[in-house]
């Protein structure tokens, strides 16, 4: 036997994914997984929308082969979730000068973008909030970038420290890489107002800043149309941007690994080179995306009524989310608690960050089986009517102690 591999140290488990393997050896009846964003409904199961349902007959009706896509992606899907992302009245669409590329997940559509930036912005340093989602970092230290992070959430007021954000960004070296939540902030769900986002899209102008905007949740904050409004006043401003978006959520299609990346240039001369280096990068890592959930994806996106369909599904989710939010926030209150959680009712997505130590965390966990993020991000999104007073009651328990 040889032993190539015996120095090998074990690397510790995901802080999100890694609660899922935790929970699933679980064996208490009463356990809650609070921990990774996935949203299931008043059952506690994962929905499969009805309009992915319907889009899935129809394709199966029409039988089409498997065969490769483009390494870009599914040429219709692409472009419906560029038009999507960036809206019917979109500058940068119009010229032609945005190209979108189909990537596996969000998290996919980031690793093509931090590749690509490491070819076209090899010297750069790439700045992440305080706190943000734990995989940025990992994402573009993989890619060879140094992380740093800048000023985002203060936990004295629950809001953001904004002075210190436009601060720290007024400071930075021109090129400097900031990757943005563009709505639904992970993990805090406190996010920039318009006006806010109008500010730093200046800022960013003015340095010469290189924008990294992250959204994989649109649709779960105030709707389809409102939550890109940071993506939009980017367009508008004539900025040059990377944009990473996702159906994980929005399709309750985790496992199907439906992103984008979408690149906004200065020219359709520029549009095409920067897809001609993407392609490379995507087709050294993985030679060309799936077919089947994108083809899912476009069919809904491109067929009115399957649109429609899936808009007042997704309307229904982010419903209940916020009906979660005051439902926990009330419990906790009823019980007795002595802290005031009601900023927990402001907060979008399906993340709320509760305040929480990791201690009470740990806590929340071993006595209770009730799994959350260490930083004190719960999701949500997973509360229902059966397992929300449970909640409630164990976290005022644990917040007493
Ligand atoms: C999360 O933050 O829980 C989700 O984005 C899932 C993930 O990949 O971490």
């Amino acid at each position: 036997m040889t032993k190539l591999f015996s120095h090998v140290e074990m690397a510790p488990r995901d802080p999100i994914l890694g609660l899922n393997e935790q929970f699933a050896a679980d064996t208490r009846n009463n356990k809650v997984n609070l921990g990774v964003g996935v949203y299931s409904d008043d059952n506690g199961q994962i929905p499969v929308l009805k309009a992915v349902q319907e889009a899935e007959k129809q394709l199966a009706a029409e039988r089409k082969p498997y065969a490769y896509l483009p390494i870009d992606g599914l040429k219709t899907y692409n472009e419906a979730a560029q038009k999507l992302l960036l809206g019917e009245k979109s500058p940068a669409r119009q010229a032609k000068r945005a190209i979108t590329v189909e990537a596996l997940g969000g998290t996919g559509a980031l690793k093509v973008g931090a590749d690509f930036l490491r070819i076209a912005k090899p010297n750069s340093t790439v700045y992440i909030s305080d706190p943000s989602w734990a995989n940025h970092r990992g994402i573009f230290e993989r890619s060879g970038f140094k992380v740093e992070t800048y000023p985002y959430y203060d936990p004295e007021t629950h809001g953001i420290k904004f002075d210190a954000l436009k601060a720290f960004l007024n400071n930075l070296q021109a090129d400097s890489i900031v990757v943005l939540h563009a709505c639904c902030h992970n993990p805090t769900g406190v996010d920039l107002s318009k006006e806010q986002w109008q500010e730093i899209a200046q800022i960013v102008k003015d340095k010469q800043l290189v924008p990294f905007l992250d959204i994989a949740y649109q649709g779960f904050g105030e709707g389809l149309d409102q939550d890109n409004t940071a993506v939009k006043i980017f367009d508008e401003a004539g900025l040059d941007a990377l944009i990473s978006s996702s159906f994980s959520k929005s399709f309750s299609f985790y496992g199907q690994r439906v992103g984008a990346l979408t690149v906004l240039t200065d020219s359709r001369e520029t549009a095409q080179k920067v897809l001609s280096q993407i392609k490379i990068v995507i087709r050294s890592n993985y030679s060309n995306p799936p077919i089947f959930g994108a083809a899912i994806v476009a069919k809904v996106l491109n067929t009115p009524e399957l649109y429609q369909m899936w808009e007042e599904e997704l309307a229904q989710m982010r419903d209940r989310i916020k009906k979660m939010r005051n439902e926990l926030v009330e419990g906790i209150k009823k019980v007795g608690a002595q802290q005031n959680f009601d900023y927990v009712k402001e907060q979008r997505g399906m993340f709320s960050f509760s305040g929480l130590t990791p201690e009470q965390v740990n806590k929340l966990i071993n006595d209770y089986g009730i799994y959350a993020v260490k930083s004190g991000r719960i999701c949500v999104a997973a509360l229902n009517s059966s397992n929300i007073d449970y909640v409630a009651q164990s976290i005022a328990a644990v917040l007493k102690d």
